[in-house]
């Protein structure tokens, strides 16, 4: 995708972006490339949409990923609504260290809401309505300093 089309995508993130509240944070630039093979790995069907998520292809081009300005190479956004995943959300998403935006919304996505979503620190927009998700909200997430948007409405929590 084109930066300019990004932000178009993702309006919220501009500001965000420029204020520089990060401090030094773990992981490298592959963890983000192996948690998303990974979470791709885990769904059960994908209907092409995660095609582009493929070792030849960059990392920041791959479909609804956004890469950070200021942190080359990791993810800062990752918007796959409405794309027909199915499946359940691997723990691997927890290795983004950087994500600030997170949207599976209108999937199909069952299972419980991974623990270690509640450890992205910098999180900001988190939407994972409408798919079928169940069990319960990780406290966790209610603790997320600059979590902003949160949207869980139409599941089965
Ligand atoms: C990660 O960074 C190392 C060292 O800067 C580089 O050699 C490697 O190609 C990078 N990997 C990816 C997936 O960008
Ligand atoms: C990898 O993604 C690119 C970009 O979508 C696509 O053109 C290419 O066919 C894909 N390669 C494989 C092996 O799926
Ligand atoms: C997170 O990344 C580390 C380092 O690459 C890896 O060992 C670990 O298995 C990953 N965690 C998950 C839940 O995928
Ligand atoms: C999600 O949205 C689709 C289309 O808007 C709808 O058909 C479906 O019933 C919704 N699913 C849930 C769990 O609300």
């Amino acid at each position: 995708m084109f930066p300019a089309l990004n932000l178009l995508l993702f309006p919220h993130l501009l500001l965000l972006e420029t204020t520089s509240y990060s401090h030094a944070l773990p992981l490298s630039n592959e963890t983000d490339h192996n948690a998303l093979l990974a979470f791709k790995a885990g769904l059960n069907y994908q209907s092409d949409a995660l095609a582009s998520w493929n070792i030849t292809t960059d990392l920041c081009k791959w479909r609804g990923v956004m890469c950070s300005l200021r942190h080359k190479r990791r993810v800062l956004a990752l918007n796959l609504s409405p794309t027909g995943l199915f499946g359940y959300i691997t723990p691997s998403l927890g290795n983004l260290t950087y994500l600030r935006s997170l949207d599976l919304s209108y999937n199909l996505l069952h299972g419980e809401i991974p623990r270690v979503i509640g450890q992205l620190t910098q999180m900001s927009y988190l939407d994972l309505s409408n798919n079928s998700l169940q069990g319960e909200m990780p406290w966790t997430i209610g603790q997320l300093p600059w979590l902003t948007y949160l949207y869980l409405s139409n599941n089965s929590l």
